[in-house]
Order: C-alpha cells, then structure tokens, then sequence
C-alpha cells in the first residue's frame, strides 16, 4: 500500500473514496464539508439532516456521489467530542474506517487528517496515528487460510491544510515504520509453536539484518552457551528436542551516538509449563511466549528507516519450555551466565531463569541502560488486565521516560513497584535464589529476580504477558491474536533520546 500527500483539490479527487470528519456538538460543519457540500448542491448536509447523523465517536455515514464529482464515494466519519478528542481516538477511528475500505473494496482512497482543525493539538502525531490505524486497522494473519481475503487498497492519499508537507511526509513515514514494525512482531508471534522454533526467531533476526551494513547478528549456539556458563538457558530448554540459541543484534548508526541500550526479549517459542505442567486452557496461547523477542525483533526490522543515533543491542535466548525424560525437575539447581546459583522450584516460571542469562549477558556489553520484555506473569495479568502492560524499574526516571513513550504510541502501560520487603520470598533453603516467590504479588518477585542479574544498570522490565497476544479483541486496530505490543513504545522511547 503506498501512502502519499493529496495534493489535489479535495473535490477533485478522481478515488474511489472520500473521508471527511467532524466534532459531535460543533455548530455547523466544518469548512471541507461544507466546500464538498456546496459542489454536491447540498447532498451532504440533506442527507446529515435526514438520517440525523451526529457525529458521534466512530459512526460513519456512507453516501454515493452519483458522477458529481470524479470521487465515487464519500464517508462522514464521526469523531465524538472535541474536548476528548485525542491521537489515541485518532488510531481508533482511523482503524474503523480501515475495516470498511477493506470491505467495499476500495483501491484508491483520499483522507483527511481527523480533527486537524483544532488549534492546539498535535497534528504530526495525528497524522502518525491515522497511518498507524490505516495500516493495523487492516491486518490479518492469513498464513493458514485458504480464503485469503485480499485487501485491494492501493494507494492512500493523505489532505491535510494544517500541516507542512514536509512535516507530513515525516509523519507519514513515522506511522509506516510503527505499523510495520509492530505487524512483523505479530506475524512473529502469531505463528505457531509447530513452526516458530527457536531457529525461526534466529533466522529471522540473521533475515532482519540480511544486507544493512548498520546491523550485525552474532548467534550463539548449545555449545557455545554452554561455554559460557548459559545454564539458565540451557535447563529450560533442556526437554526440547529442539536446539536453544543466545541472539545478539547489534545495530551501530553513522555519526555520534548519543547512547548505548540493550533490549532484552523472552523469547520461549512454546511454554507448556515443562514438568509443572499447565493446564490446557493456559497453554492454549503459549505460542505467544516469544512475545518479547518478537518486539525486539519487529523494532529491528524498521530500525533502519527511524535512523536513531542510539547504538541498540538486541538480546534473546531462544529455548522452547516442555515435558520430557529430559526435562528440568522441580527441585533442580542449575547455575546462571552471572555465576548466580536458582533453585527451580516451578518449572513454569521459566521466563526468569532464560532471562537471569540474557540479563547477565546484556550487563557484560555495558549499556547506559537495559530494557527487557517479557510475557513474564499471569500475576501481572491478574493486577492490570489484559490490556496493560506492568513496568518495573531499579530508576525512577527510565520508568517515567517508557510511560511516556508508551503514551505517545497508544500503547497501555502502569509502574508496579520492585518492593525490597518481597525479597525475602525468592530466598532459597540451598541456592543463591528460587524461581517463585509465592502465590501473592507474583509479577513483583518476578520483577524483583529479574533484579538480581541486572547489578547497578539503570533498567526497566516490561511484563507484557496481558497485551502481547489479544485473546479478545482489545480495539478496531488490536484485534484477536498477537498485538505487537511494545514495538511502538520502543520506538518513541529512541526517537526521545
Ligand atoms: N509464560 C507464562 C506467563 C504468561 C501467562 C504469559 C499468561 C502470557 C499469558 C510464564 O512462563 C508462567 O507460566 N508464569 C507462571 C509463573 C508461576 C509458576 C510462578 C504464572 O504466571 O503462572
Ligand atoms: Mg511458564
Ligand atoms: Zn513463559
């Protein structure tokens, strides 16, 4: 789909679709309603009148121009109240109309930029949200479907008179890159354990870096985790019959660079729960377990279009979580990358011992700072919903700074404290530690073991195990099935530094 800047006179559009937009409540209509109005002789405001349409939040109105103009159809789009308008309603509505496109087979269609008129508000952000909604409002994940409804559209054309051509251009590169990234985290995780191997995630970070001489992928195989002391890594995956990888991206800008991050992603391709086994109705979705990788990966795969002048370390291990002969016991004591001895305990809470070794790893490339996502807790799930996000951080202004980021990119999130008094529940009869810390306040003590392998590095942990995978659909651009949660906020988060 190729998304441009109308430079046509909007009544002049030779496209199969118009969208127009206005604030409920608002006295008369808007000056681009009103122009299309005068040369439709008063169609518009007719049919507004006689179907008393108010402009509501996400109604639409569709109306046929009958060869009046060369632009064959028009919708009226409803934005609800000016004073709650926001990017977020923006994303939302831009979405719902994506659907209908989608549906009347649309080829070419022009757009204004929704709530453009009003005064203070943001229109670059506007316009980056509506490309998002565009592009995320239509998504499918059609690999195994035979029916595979194609989307026709072609070409978006983006009318705006509030905005500087340049700025637009920007903006509409802007919300390309956040569709694009958080869609290939959802192809990611939407794949399912059957052909999302731990090699998958590798081929597709060594596929991501394929030719971009900014980024670079070192692989690490069993032997070689073995060398270095993986055991975290290396007990989870020890009841697959697959092969466990350590992945490291580096991606390197020309120029200054004005810092140096780690992002750290889970990336269990299955988690069945190993020995302690999960229940059926639990492991239904574990394919969503690689989560965290997927948008590690999903942010490296537009990371050469947003050019951040931050070098960005990119961290998983790959292991997939299962029963066998060989498997993990309950009771077992493995060692991790950092020299930390874990007794396991649960075999389900396997997310923190891979990360106890990715952690450690990341700590030895010395970054200004480490981020790590991770479908982590159902705890976490428990305490927010399954649309939020739980942040923990070891600094208050690392945590600030993602909440903010996680705002601008439409993407729920909410601080949850590391509180120091828990850590006596991770204290272990004959380890260093043990992987739970008890049935109360679960993605804390998850939080506060990820703690233990991160030393003095400003870091913050993202548990992503609500929104990472929709089991309903969440909104008109996060339906059911993986949402690519993370990759949006990983991106304003760069852009802010
Ligand atoms: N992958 C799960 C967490 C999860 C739950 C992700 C729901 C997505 C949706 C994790 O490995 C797990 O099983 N955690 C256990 C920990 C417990 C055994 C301490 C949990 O949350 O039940
Ligand atoms: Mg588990
Ligand atoms: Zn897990």
């Amino acid at each position: 789909m190729k998304i441009l800047i109308n430079k046509t006179d909007l009544g002049q559009n030779d496209c199969d679709l118009l969208v127009l937009s206005d604030f409920e409540g608002r006295k008369g209509l808007n000056k681009k309603i009103k122009n299309i109005d005068i040369i439709l002789d008063g169609v518009l405001s007719k049919v507004i009148k006689e179907d008393n349409f108010k402009f509501k939040k996400s109604t639409i109105l569709k109306l046929r121009t009958f060869n009046k103009i060369p632009t064959k159809k028009i919708l009226l789009v409803g934005l609800g109240k000016e004073e709650e308008f926001t990017s977020q309603t923006e994303r939302e509505i831009s979405a719902t109309v994506s659907c209908l496109i989608k549906k009347m087979g649309c080829k070419k269609v022009v757009t204004v930029i929704h709530g453009d008129d009003i005064e203070q508000i943001d229109t670059k952000n506007l316009a980056k949200a509506l490309i998002e909604g565009l592009i995320l409002g239509g998504y499918v994940y059609g690999k195994y479907k035979k029916d595979k409804t194609a989307n026709k559209l072609e070409i978006v054309e983006v009318f705006s008179d509030a905005i500087k051509p340049a700025e637009l251009s920007k903006a509409i590169s802007d919300g390309k890159n956040g569709a694009e990234g958080t869609m290939f985290a959802r192809d990611l995780v939407n794949t399912p354990g059957l052909h999302m191997a731990p090699v998958d995630l590798v081929n597709s970070a060594k596929e991501i870096a394929k030719g971009k001489k900014d980024l670079k992928v070192r692989v690490y195989d069993k032997e070689q985790l073995k060398k270095m002391g993986a055991g975290g890594l290396l007990a989870v995956n020890q009841g697959s019959d697959h092969e466990p990888y350590l992945v490291h991206m580096v991606y390197k800008p020309e120029g200054k660079i004005k810092k140096k991050i780690a992002i750290v992603g889970k990336a269990v391709t299955f988690d069945s729960g190993g020995l302690s086994l999960k229940p059926a109705e639990y492991m239904m979705s574990m394919k969503c377990d690689m989560g965290g990788s997927a948008a590690l990966l999903g942010l490296f795969s537009v990371i050469n279009e947003i050019k951040p002048q931050v070098e960005v370390h990119g961290i998983f291990g790959a292991v997939e979580n299962m029963p066998s002969g060989k498997a993990i016991r309950p009771g077992d004591v493995i060692k991790a990358l950092n020299g930390k001895t874990i007794e396991i305990l649960n075999t389900d809470a396997e997310g923190r011992v891979t990360l106890a070794d990715t952690l450690s790893f990341a700590v030895k490339k010395k970054p200004d700072l480490i981020i790590d996502l991770a479908t982590l807790t159902g705890a976490c799930v428990v305490a927010l919903g399954e649309e939020m996000t739980g942040v923990m951080s070891n600094n208050p202004e690392l945590a600030n700074k993602i909440l903010i980021a996680a705002a601008s990119a439409g993407e729920k999130m909410w601080e949850l404290p590391l509180e120091k008094n828990y850590k006596k529940l991770l204290k272990s009869d004959i380890a260093d530690l043990k992987n739970i810390g008890g049935r109360y306040g679960g993605a804390l003590t998850a939080g506060l073991f990820l703690e233990e392998f991160v030393g003095k590095t400003p870091w913050a942990h993202l548990d992503i195990a609500g929104p990472a995978y929709a089991e309903r659909p969440m909104n008109s651009y996060e339906k059911k099935g993986a949402t690519g949660h993370g990759v949006r906020t990983l991106i304003e988060f760069l852009k802010a530094i």
